[in-house]
């Protein structure tokens, strides 16, 4: 089940990688992201899919529309191994056109063509070795056509068809906190806009990862089917994307500034788009420019398909971005293309700099996009628990934290995630706020000022009976191991668990940490017990000095304070000082406890985090323990776990 809900989440990611199957967790949350509707078949994500059927089929086969084997960097990446994926590519090339890849031929005297001197272009770092204006180029890609459309919007329409829209603001303010009515990321529910009610930094300046934790609002969320928001559930989040990165496309693609506001008809021929989880079928709604760039598609987080270097380089004026262009949607620029999806992360509004004579029409572009996913973040407490605080007048909140994904941009800065950054926008206004009301007058209530400013968050119910959710229990022992912004949940769980008192013999907390100074997250919130129940894993801490012999020797890794000494279980070896690096490290050193839990009747033992490294890491270290506690062999270990997980003992959820 754990490696089942690893491969699903996977491929469901927020947008990552799409998939047509239907199959979720809690049924009418949408998990998976259905593309826009194109047919593209670019020459890498072919040549994926044909790799893993090269024993069956010599034929190429033409990806389905919804299927994309690998359609970010990172899986690509592992797809391909170590190394350049062009080399790869190349090695595995069955010269039918599916990997397309042809030399240019060289010519020593050739001067190479003039590049865009800006440093977007520079950023791509493509390599144009042999390309130069006169250059010969084959198998361009068709043009693609385009997906949908804009009409204009007569009063009279308003009148006959979008009676709703009579009253419906369009403004860009309201447009950058209101997701449009269309999206239904769990129809027939809208999206709800939760105020929030608290915002603050988890991490110190100087983590390596900034984490935030947020008290969300949800005292008004509507009844949805009676299911309650629940302790270890995800709510989902749709982000809007960065309000300054699509006013700069906008600008970059030349649409007046008197049209990016006004409502307009949008006509799709089909697909779920822009409706999230919508049916599939041809649509005609109102929106405007703004909204639809903002909300529904996803212009960052993902590489792009071949069709928009095609489709920019039908746009381009300047005759050298066009021709790199065009060998970009090339046969002789296959290589190239396939190092843009294995290279440096790209958003449009980059690849729009880098060309910046190409201004193709927008809605052409947003026909090359696809759908821009919610985003799920864990409830970091028990909503029942946190509603019972003092203070709350009545007030029910749900929190969770969040840590800020980034990726280098071409300004040499770095960008962050759409839903991440988004929520760290909010977050920071939100901390501003406060440290100005409070600068004004140090007796203010802390949260009054913040919440003056009306932030609200835009989400749904989302995972109510997801693993972590659906196998706690409110008695019997746990071991929780969480790596990063993994260990959230626990929190929720630890809470839940005070309110029955005794909770110390009960539970072990194994939290995976860069360096206690900077990004414990939630340390002194775990309650009365907190210091008995959690052992920190630091993973950047300085070794510790070298210990002599006889010295005691048990301790392995830091407790709460930072300070070495505290562990319960002893380690085998006495006389080596072991330091856990890593989460998984301790599961070895702390096995008696481990299996005393997984051995118990109402035993279980949950994992969060990432999945790569982290999950797979602790899954072999729990395979280590039942062979040195159970005596069993690799295989019937595996087994063990894999029955533990079947009986809802073992739950890793893991992302
Ligand atoms: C059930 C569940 C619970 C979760 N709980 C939490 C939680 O409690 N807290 C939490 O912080 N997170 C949680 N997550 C993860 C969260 O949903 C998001 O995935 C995370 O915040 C990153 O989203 P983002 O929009 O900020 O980043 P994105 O914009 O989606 O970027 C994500 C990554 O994609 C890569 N990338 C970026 N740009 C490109 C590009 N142009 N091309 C290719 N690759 C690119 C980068 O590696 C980047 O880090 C959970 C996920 C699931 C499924
Ligand atoms: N319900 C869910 O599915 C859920 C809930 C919350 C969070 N998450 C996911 O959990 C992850 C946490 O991310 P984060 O950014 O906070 O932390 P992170 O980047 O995963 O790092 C956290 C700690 O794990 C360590 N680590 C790195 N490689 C490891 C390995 N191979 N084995 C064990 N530990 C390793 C890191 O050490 P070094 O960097 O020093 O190597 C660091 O100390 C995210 O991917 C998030 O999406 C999932």
């Amino acid at each position: 089940m754990a490696a089942q809900l690893s491969t699903v989440a996977k491929a469901r990611s927020s947008a990552e990688s799409l998939s047509s199957s239907d199959d979720t967790t809690d049924t009418d949350t949408p998990l998976s992201s259905p593309p826009n509707g194109t047919e593209e078949v670019d020459g890498m994500t072919v040549k994926m899919e044909s790799l893993s059927h090269a024993q069956t089929s010599p034929q190429m086969r033409r990806r389905r529309a919804s299927t994309t084997y690998a359609s970010s960097s990172d899986e690509i990446k592992r797809l391909l191994g170590d190394g350049n994926g062009t080399k790869s590519l190349q090695k595995y090339c069955c010269g039918e056109g599916c990997c397309m890849l042809q030399k240019l031929p060289t010519h020593p005297e050739a001067t190479g063509i003039p590049t865009p001197d800006n440093d977007a272009f520079r950023f791509l770092q493509l390599n144009l070795e042999g390309l130069s204006m006169d250059a010969e180029l084959t198998q361009i890609l068709d043009l693609p056509e385009p997906k949908i459309s804009f009409g204009r919007l007569r009063r009279q329409s308003i009148i006959q068809k979008f009676p709703d829209e009579d009253e419906h603001e369009h403004d860009a303010e309201h447009v950058q906190v209101y997701p449009p009515e269309y999206m239904k990321p769990h129809p027939p529910y809208n999206i709800y806009n939760a105020p929030v009610y608290g915002a603050r930094e988890l991490t110190k300046p100087g983590a390596e990862k900034r984490t935030y934790h947020f008290d969300v609002d949800v005292t008004d969320y509507p009844e949805e089917g009676g299911v309650d928001f629940k302790v270890g559930g995800a709510v989902g989040v749709c982000p809007p994307n960065d309000p300054a990165m699509v006013e700069d496309i906008l600008d970059r693609l030349g649409v007046p500034h008197f049209q990016r506001d006004k409502p307009v008809r949008l006509f799709t021929q089909g697909g779920k788009w822009p409706t999230i989880w919508g049916d599939e079928e041809a649509r005609e709604l109102v929106t405007t420019r703004r909204e639809v760039l903002t909300w529904t598609v996803d212009i960052q987080s993902t590489a792009f398909v071949k069709g928009v270097f095609r489709l920019l380089a039908e746009h381009a004026n300047d005759a050298k971005e066009k021709k790199i262009l065009m060998y970009m949607s090339s046969a002789q620029g296959q290589a190239a293309f396939c190092d843009i999806r294995t290279g440096p992360h790209l958003t449009i509004q980059q690849l729009l700099n880098a060309f910046p004579s190409s201004r193709p029409p927008l809605e052409d572009l947003l026909s090359l996009l696809i759908q821009l996913m919610p985003r799920f973040y864990s409830l970091s407490n028990d909503p029942h628990v946190s509603s019972a605080r003092e203070g709350l007048a009545g007030r029910r909140l749900i929190e969770i934290a969040v840590t800020i994904h980034e990726t280098p941009a071409h300004s040499d800065t770095l960008r962050t995630g759409v839903g991440s950054g988004f929520l760290e926008r909010i977050a920071k206004r939100f901390i501003k706020a406060e440290e100005a009301a409070l600068d004004a007058d140090p007796s203010v209530l802390p949260g009054v000022a913040g919440r003056k400013l009306g932030l609200q968050i835009p989400m749904f119910r989302g995972l109510m009976s997801n693993p972590l959710s659906r196998e706690f229990a409110s008695d019997g022992p746990m071991v929780l191991i969480g790596a990063g912004v993994g260990m959230a949940p626990f929190r929720g769980f630890i809470l839940n668990r005070l309110k029955n008192a005794n909770c110390a013999n009960k539970i072990w907390l194994i939290q995976g940490i860069r360096d206690s100074m900077l990004d414990e997250i939630y340390r002194g919130e775990l309650g009365a017990h907190e210091h008995d129940i959690k052992k920190v894993v630091q993973s950047r801490a300085k070794s510790p000095p070298p210990v002599a012999e006889g010295e005691g020797a048990a301790d392995v890794a830091t407790d709460s304070t930072g300070n070495a000494g505290t562990a319960k279980v002893e380690s085998d070896t006495r006389s080596e000082r072991k330091v856990a690096k890593y989460v998984q490290d301790e599961v070895r050193l702390q096995a008696d406890i481990v299996w005393y839990v997984i051995n118990a009747v109402d035993g279980r033992l949950f994992v969060c985090g990432s999945t790569q490294g982290m999950g797979e890491g602790v899954k072999e270290a729990l395979i280590d323990v039942a062979m040195d506690k159970g005596k069993l062999d690799r295989e019937t270990a595996k087994q063990f776990w894999d029955d533990k997980n079947a009986a809802g003992q073992y739950i890793a959820e893991t992302w």
